[in-house]
């Protein structure tokens, strides 16, 4: 079962650089997460500062009621083999074979056995489609590949926070549309609770439970994926919707008068409440027999339900 993480008043800043300020949020036990966010905005340096590998300014990070902003490197230790990460650019050792990368983390962290290991490691590299690969180096192989590896390594110590930093960038569509199968599947297998940043919005829309963007230093909105789908905010719209007619420019920053012309020029479409399409749900695959997280289910409309009140009020 998944841990809930619950961030509050988080500011991270180098030198005299704010990333972002005040982001608080609560990724659910048991949910499927995105954070979106335009390229350079600091989605790398949130999953890192989750992990504890960077330290905030200010705010907490919970993880099963422990801020981990607090905690010493010994302890840090111990929370981290909850995690499986999966870095931005795979993050695998240079000079070890894929095998020796994937099993790492269970030979670094458990005493389990040669045979055990063997077993997880190729159970895992299956999953991912790398079988037969096991003797390869990291720079043998393509970008995409790397990418399952580091995924695969993510997933051997059975963690209950998963964290990945664009694991589809890289990979085709078909290798997307799987990887997205492989991310639903597993969700609803092993019940952890899951943060993916993804530029992929085709994935942003059918993926998850709940959707986060950043943008100009601040968390825009972060909540259920049915309200984010359908928000008429004009960041949030943009970017769903990959247009470049909205507040999101190239260097980041547009003018307001020009935000409202482009806004005008779309038509009265963008202007219709809820006129968002909600796209349907990815759900798991005929061979996962397990009933899919009902509690997490119930949990996600009971929060849409109490949100929907708070507005209509
Ligand atoms: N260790 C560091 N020291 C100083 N600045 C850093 C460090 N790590 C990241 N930054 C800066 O923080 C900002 C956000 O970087 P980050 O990698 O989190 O962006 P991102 O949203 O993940 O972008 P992308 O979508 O391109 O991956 C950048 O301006 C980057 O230069
Ligand atoms: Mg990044």
């Amino acid at each position: 079962m998944g841990v809930e993480i619950c961030v509050e008043g988080l500011t991270k800043s180098f030198g005299h650089q704010v990333i972002w300020q005040d982001v608080s949020l609560t990724l659910p036990a048991g949910e499927v997460s995105v954070m979106l966010g335009p390229s350079g905005t600091g989605k790398s340096v949130f999953l890192k500062t989750l992990v504890g590998l960077l330290k905030p300014d200010c705010g907490s990070v919970k993880i099963a009621g422990r801020d981990i902003t607090r905690l010493r490197e010994h302890e840090l230790y111990e929370v981290r083999k909850l995690f499986g990460v999966l870095f931005q650019d795979g993050a695998l050792f240079g000079s070890m074979n894929l095998y020796d990368n994937i099993a790492f983390p269970l030979r670094e962290h458990t005493r389990k056995s040669e045979s055990e290991i063997r077993r997880i490691v190729l159970e895992k590299m299956d999953m991912v489609g790398l079988i037969g690969s096991e003797g390869k180096l990291p720079g043998e192989i393509s970008g995409g590949m790397r990418k399952r590896a580091g995924l695969a390594r993510a997933l051997v110590l059975d963690p209950e926070i998963i964290l990945f930093d664009e694991p589809d960038s890289g990979l085709d569509p078909v290798r997307v549309a799987y990887l997205n199968q492989l991310i639903v599947d597993l969700n609803a297998q092993i019940d952890a609770t899951f943060l993916i940043v993804t530029h992929d919005i085709a994935s942003a829309r059918q993926v998850p439970d709940n959707i986060g963007l950043l943008f100009r230093r601040e968390l825009v909105m972060f909540g259920p994926r049915e309200e984010l789908l359908t928000s008429d905010e004009p960041v949030v719209r943009q970017f769903l919707n990959g247009r470049m007619q909205g507040p999101i420019g190239m260097a980041e920053e547009k003018d307001a008068a020009q935000v409202e012309q482009e806004l005008a020029a779309l038509g009265d479409g963008s202007k219709t409440p809820g006129s968002q399409a909600l796209t349907p749900r990815l759900l798991p695959g005929p061979g996962i027999t397990r009933p899919p997280r009902w509690e997490a289910i119930a949990r996600h409309e009971a929060e849409l339900r109490r949100r929907k009140a708070v507005a209509d009020a």
